[in-house]
């Protein structure tokens, strides 16, 4: 006996190879226009299909899972970070949520490199400077940056991501890495990074230079780096934030910046993507990016083919190996 194709839909355009084997494999609708889909889009789409495969710019919270009717039951995310669903109130309308770890660990932790230095040496600012045709020529004190290398690294979660960003700069700039994490770290473990955990949040921004943030977003972690803490750091310190924009009070980082709280910061998720507030980008100090965390060809077919996994084992009657909820 046939029997009929489970009914997904893609919310945005993804890698060509992944849409493929989606279309082979399940009864697929894709969002061809690839813009985000509204509220009511998405309601609609949780009563008519049996899976959706959401991504960062889909809000899914508690209230589109209320009101009964739900076909779908599962979540496929294209993406490690799911604080854009509400995944209790999924939960617990009977809606199981997967993720796609680990694959994007290598290039989040490059991007977070490559906004540490962008972000110390200026480098934004000198690439608008050539291309607005006003710079004068190479002299002693022209756009003076913070040397990187030897400097004081602290992490903000030792996850994978936290992980791979401590290696890159411990072993290629040979910085020293203090962390917290929620959990303990194994001392061993995080030796294997040159790191060395601290015991709070404010341990390790009282000891850095460089502060890069690579924690989940969402709960307890909205506005973990507040004022205060933004005080708390050296003044000539940096904050690094590829993880979610909302662990960053935006407000309280723009007054610090105006105001040489501190130096300076590398930014690529904030508060109300894609709305980056005026005064942020009226600021020198800080390099600004539009999420590209994960934004390589081979990453973002690895995630596509992540959630592909996970819907395939889900439907076959398996446990998905990305389940969070
Ligand atoms: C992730 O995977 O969390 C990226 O930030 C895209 O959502």
């Amino acid at each position: 006996m046939m029997t009929a194709k489970p009914r997904i839909l893609i919310t945005r355009r993804w890698p060509q190879a992944v849409e493929r084997v989606l279309a082979e494999r399940f009864d697929t609708v894709l969002n061809e226009e690839d813009r985000p889909l509204d509220r009511s889009a998405l309601a609609d789409a949780l009563r008519n299909f049996d899976a959706v495969l959401p991504t960062v710019s889909d809000r899914l919270p508690a209230d589109v899972f209320t009101g009964g009717g739900l076909r779908t039951r599962i979540l496929g995310n294209f993406g490690v970070g799911y604080n854009h669903i509400d995944a209790g109130a999924a939960k617990e309308a009977g809606i199981v949520v997967t993720n796609t770890p680990g694959v994007l660990t290598d290039c989040t932790a490059d991007l977070a490199v490559s906004l540490l230095l962008a972000a110390a040496r200026r480098t934004g600012e000198g690439e608008r400077q050539v291309r607005a045709g006003a710079w004068e020529g190479w002299r002693p004190t022209h756009m003076i940056g913070t040397k990187v290398t030897g400097k004081t690294l602290g992490i903000i979660g030792f996850g994978r991501i936290g992980k791979a960003m401590a290696k890159r700069c411990h072993f290629g700039f040979d910085m020293d890495i203090v962390f917290y994490n929620r959990s303990r770290v194994a001392p061993e473990e995080a030796a294997r990074f040159g790191a060395r955990q601290l015991d709070t949040v404010e341990d390790v921004l009282k000891a850095a230079d460089f502060v890069s943030l690579h924690c989940p977003g969402g709960g307890e972690n909205r506005h973990l780096i507040n004022a205060a803490r933004l005080a708390a750091m050296k003044p000539g310190a940096y904050l690094i934030n590829t993880a979610r924009g909302d662990v960053v009070d935006e407000e309280a980082l723009i007054e610090a910046l105006e105001k040489g709280v501190i130096r300076g910061a590398g930014l690529d998720v904030y508060e109300a993507e894609p709305d980056v507030p005026t005064r942020l980008r009226a600021l020198e100090n800080v390099v600004l990016l539009p999420h590209l965390g994960s934004a390589t060809e081979e990453t973002r077919t690895a995630m596509g083919m992540k959630v592909v996994d996970n819907i395939t084992a889900f439907f076959a009657g398996l446990e998905p190996p990305d389940r969070v909820t």
